[in-house]
């Protein structure tokens, strides 16, 4: 028992002591913005991404309300056009790692997703808008952040 303590207590001291951290981003406009967001490899904007590879990507927020049905979607904004990045998820219950749809009001959601930047795209700058979406709730986007990409 003693000992199965002191194995946790290390394997904590680690977790806590690794090097994740956030990533600053932008808010969107009137949509929550979540509590923290982790880009792979990045600490500030702009975040260079790799072409042919994934980056991970996760955010925490607090469920702002019960939700049921919610959805992922990216738009890129690539020299003043909007372009709906494809993602490889369309549910976005399949990213949440700590909890389980529904999701409560008020609950603590670590969400991730992996994006992975196709060999067709050029070397380009780009800002990603990242939302969840209600899908019970006319597609409302609950959660929002903006990123700077670079493609290298
Ligand atoms: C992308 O990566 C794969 C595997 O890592 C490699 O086989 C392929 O040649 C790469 N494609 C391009 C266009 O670089
Ligand atoms: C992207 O932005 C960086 C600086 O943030 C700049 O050095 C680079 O030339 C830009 N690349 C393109 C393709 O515009």
């Amino acid at each position: 028992m003693k000992s199965t303590i002191a194995i946790l207590t290390i394997a904590l001291l680690f977790w806590q002591s690794s090097d994740v951290q956030s990533t600053e981003v932008s808010q969107c406009t009137d949509v929550s913005f979540p509590t923290t967001v982790e880009i792979e490899d990045c600490a500030e904007q702009p975040c260079i991404l790799h072409i042919n590879t994934t980056t991970s990507m996760t955010m925490k927020f607090k469920a702002p309300k019960n939700l049921e049905h919610i959805v992922p979607i990216a738009i890129a904004e690539v020299m003043g056009m909007e372009i709906q990045y494809p993602l490889d998820q369309d549910d976005a219950c399949a990213g949440i790692v700590n909890t389980q749809c529904p999701l409560e009001e008020g609950e603590d959601v670590e969400y991730t997703f992996d994006m992975f930047i196709s060999p067709i795209f050029p070397k380009i700058n780009l800002t990603l808008e990242f939302s969840l979406l209600d899908e019970d709730q006319d597609d409302s986007a609950f959660e929002c952040f903006k990123v700077d990409l670079q493609l290298e």
